[in-house]
């Protein structure tokens, strides 16, 4: 055995033995068993509440599925308003991470931007690609550093934005967004991951998909359809960039059974996703309105998204309230090891009943 892991360790990539893997929220707090899965209120992942039941008819799965199934990529197509050669449905938004950076940024040369506080995987997925990362912090407004990313131009090959933000839950300005297209428009692809977008659709980036060569939007059934679970999202682009992700995706990316209930929860279904975001949309005001008045909450930041990030009054109040939900089973995120998140904590709202009972503990 040693000999073995001694092996593993000789032959291994050099930067992957020390490496920390993305700190899902499902790492750190596994479901185990459905029963136990039940007892808890999970809060800390951005997911949608309430359970979804699906049918699925397994008469084809003897064969491969189509390389891009066609009832899915029709149905994204009506629901987008793309054309079909601007959608590639991929396995989660996650894979379209990856498979940017891999299309785009040769290995151990070439590099990425963020702007922290950020989402975790794009830095994750550049490392484990092997390309470096440039970041460029949010402003304490949490909108783009424009000055800050004027002096990266040439220096980068993808530019990753988040609107709205995770774990900020803000839009970014659509003027600056643009303003960073324009900036590295004959030198990077500026990325706009909107896995939260149906929380505030009319602020889309797509239609800026047309304008620029160097767009690419990122989506996911993961939030707003509540299908965390499928691994289903979608990289909108032109039709050279989808023909060049396409080179570097797996042959079968989307199963049959996934493709079947993707479809299906974008065209029979939509009403249910509009009523999930407005319900979402009305809790989070409330939860808002109450967090803003709690002794021990200093700042609320505004929140476009499925989730609310606060600021603590310090670092004892953060864990005495992180410590105290953990207790009785209700699961949030720690934020606070984050770039200027010091004492912040993030819960995404669920059902109505689960914030209420989160709001009793902490009364
Ligand atoms: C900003 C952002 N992008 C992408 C993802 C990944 O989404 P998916 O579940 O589609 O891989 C997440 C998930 O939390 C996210 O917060």
């Amino acid at each position: 055995m040693t000999t073995t892991s001694s092996l593993i360790t000789t032959l291994a990539r050099e930067e992957l033995i020390d490496m920390i893997p993305y700190q899902s929220a499902r790492r750190l707090f596994a479901t185990g068993n459905s029963e136990q899965a039940n007892q808890k209120i999970w809060l800390n992942a951005n997911e949608a509440p309430g359970k979804g039941k699906y049918l699925v008819s397994s008469e084809n799965i003897n064969r491969y599925p189509d390389f891009q199934p066609d009832n899915l990529l029709n149905a994204y197509e009506e629901y987008s308003g793309l054309k079909r050669s601007q959608i590639l449905a991929t396995r989660g938004a996650d894979e379209g991470i990856e498979l940017i950076i891999r299309s785009f940024c040769k290995a151990y040369q070439d590099s990425i931007l963020i702007c922290p506080p950020t989402y975790g995987m794009y830095a994750i997925s550049a490392q484990n690609h092997g390309a470096g990362i440039v970041a460029v912090p949010l402003n304490h407004e949490h909108t783009l550093d424009i000055n800050g990313l004027t002096a990266q131009v040439g220096k980068v090959n993808v530019v990753f934005l988040c609107s709205p933000g995770n774990p900020t839950g803000n839009l970014l300005p659509k003027e600056q967004i643009i303003q960073a297209i324009e900036l590295f428009k004959n030198s990077a692809i500026v990325v706009v991951d909107e896995a939260y977008i149906e929380f505030s659709p009319q602020h889309t980036c797509t239609n800026l998909l047309n304008s620029y060569d160097n767009v690419i939007v990122l989506r996911t059934l993961s939030k707003a359809f509540a299908l965390a679970g499928l691994r289903c999202g979608f990289t909108l682009a032109n039709e050279a960039i989808i023909t060049l992700l396409s080179k570097v995706i797996a042959p079968y990316p989307i199963s049959a059974p996934v493709a079947e209930i993707a479809s299906n929860a974008l065209s029979n279904n939509l009403k249910a996703m509009t009523e999930r975001v407005q319900n979402c949309n009305d809790i989070k005001a409330q939860f808002l309105a109450w967090l803003s008045k709690q002794s021990w909450c200093n700042q609320v930041f505004n929140s476009d998204a499925n989730f609310v990030l606060f600021r603590c009054s310090d670092n004892t109040e953060k864990t005495r309230i992180f410590n105290l939900l953990v207790e009785q089973d209700i699961l949030i995120r720690d934020q606070s090891k984050q770039l200027q998140l010091e004492n912040c904590l993030r819960i995404t709202i669920g059902s109505e009943q689960e914030i209420t009972q989160l709001k009793e503990v902490l009364s």
